[in-house]
């Protein structure tokens, strides 16, 4: 078999078989075949799609590109989550104690943040010691005794994916549907579990940014994980505006414990209740999404969602007096308002601008190398359908720098568009796939 072949087949816009495919990822993963052809396939793909089974048999081929994790020393259905991911958007830190809380088990791998999004490890290690750099063994122990563990992707999962994403990303070709969902579930897959929920988001803030784009990389994936035996459930949910009232790493954490508490916000906890009530009825301890609400809601005000936290953050070395007294979590020296400069309605928030202010302030990574600040962020006070009249509050900026702090305000201040007319309401949840 030779890659030039295959080259010229999907460049005709004929179907690749599942031997070639695996030839090709095999080749690439190895070394033997080298970038610059990589690159014209990926470019073929872009121009001319690949199909469902097509896009099955890749996602299949990078999963099995480095280990698959075994988890089959965990007793019980193993439920994983992944967001495509978007700004605020802090829900494993507060979905997987209430899951977990219940009598599902999380066996979860998770990333650190890059550019204007968040990352959930960055924000875990608020909790000073905490640490996701764990063994396997203490990975899969920490789940068979407290329910909950997460851990950081280790290099040798989907290393196939490692390699393309980097290709993809500078060479034009991240924005195909069949080569995102492969590249996120040949990941899931690999990670081990028996069910996986994904949260999709849609808007300004997303790597979607429409609905429609949305439902057909929710159903993409969602067919890739039956494909591959999965008991598979999608949710596609607002980033037109950050989710939640926190961007940066300790404040999301707090509103993440607010939600505990049952004091977070709308939208967000709204979420929490509909994956969680999902993810709960995947793992099988309820009939009904109904249920699943009633058993979210029981362990948010017996406070059982909470104690599992601080059980995960302790296994896991980080200091629990934290989770109860999250005023021990970084602190920024400085908190500053920023006023409405006019009365009206807020039409919109530029999401992407938001988590570019957060990133400025010192809460996000520029390169992969980069330190982060995790007491820094942005609290927002009110958000799209509010009214203000001029001089309110509408957030506050959080910094340990005032030269930063002064432009990141500036930015912010322009994200934010007003009007007389009050805009039509969005719900956080626009759909499921299932
Ligand atoms: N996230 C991924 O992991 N891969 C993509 O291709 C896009 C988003």
């Amino acid at each position: 078999m030779r890659m030039y072949d295959l080259i010229v087949k999907k460049k005709k816009g004929e179907v690749l078989t599942k031997e070639e495919i695996e030839f090709m990822i095999s080749g690439y993963t190895k070394g033997e075949i080298p970038d610059y052809q990589m690159s014209a396939m990926m470019m073929a793909i872009c121009f001319n799609g690949m199909n469902d089974e097509e896009t099955l048999n890749l996602t299949m081929s990078m999963a099995h590109s480095g280990d698959m994790l075994d988890l089959s020393r965990i007793d019980g259905i193993k439920v994983d989550k992944h967001s495509t991911g978007g700004v605020g958007d802090k829900t494993s830190l507060a979905l997987t104690p209430i899951v977990a809380s219940c009598g599902v088990k999380i066996a979860k791998m998770s990333g650190r943040g890059l550019g204007h999004t968040g990352g959930t490890i960055d924000k875990l290690e608020s909790f000073s010691g905490f640490t996701t750099g764990i063994s396997e063994e203490e990975f899969i122990n920490n789940v068979n005794t407290i329910g909950i563990s997460i851990m950081g992707q280790t290099a040798s999962l989907a290393p196939a994916d490692k390699k393309l994403y980097a290709l993809r990303d500078v060479t034009a070709t991240v924005d195909n549907m069949s080569l995102i969902a492969s590249s996120i579930m040949s990941k899931k897959l690999a990670s081990g579990a028996d069910a996986i929920i994904l949260d999709v988001k849609t808007g300004s803030g997303a790597f979607m940014k429409t609905k429609e784009d949305s439902f057909e990389l929710a159903t993409k994936m969602v067919n890739i994980g039956k494909g591959a035996n999965k008991k598979m459930m999608a949710v596609i949910s607002d980033m037109d505006q950050p989710l939640g009232n926190m961007i940066g790493n300790a404040l999301e954490v707090k509103e993440a414990i607010d939600t505990l508490n049952g004091v977070g916000p709308k939208d967000f906890t709204t979420l929490c209740y509909k994956l969680g009530s999902m993810m709960l009825m995947m793992g099988g301890v309820c009939e009904s999404l109904e249920d699943g609400e009633r058993l979210v809601d029981d362990a948010i005000k017996s406070g059982k969602a909470l104690e599992k936290l601080c059980e995960f953050i302790k296994a896991q070395g980080g200091d629990p007096s934290m989770v109860k007294d999250p005023s021990l979590l970084p602190k920024a020296k400085i908190r500053e308002e920023v006023l409405a400069p006019t009365k009206g309605y807020i039409t919109k928030i530029v999401c992407d601008e938001v988590g570019i202010c957060s990133l400025i302030l010192g809460g996000g990574r520029e390169t992969k190398e980069s330190s982060i600040d995790l007491a820094v962020g942005i609290e927002l006070v009110k958000k799209v359908g509010d009214y203000v009249n001029e001089n309110d509050c509408i957030a506050y900026i959080y910094a340990n720098d005032e030269e930063k702090k002064e432009i990141a305000k500036k930015r912010l201040l322009d994200a934010y568009s007003f009007d007389e007319n009050k805009p039509l309401d969005r719900q956080v949840i626009l759909g499921v796939v299932d």
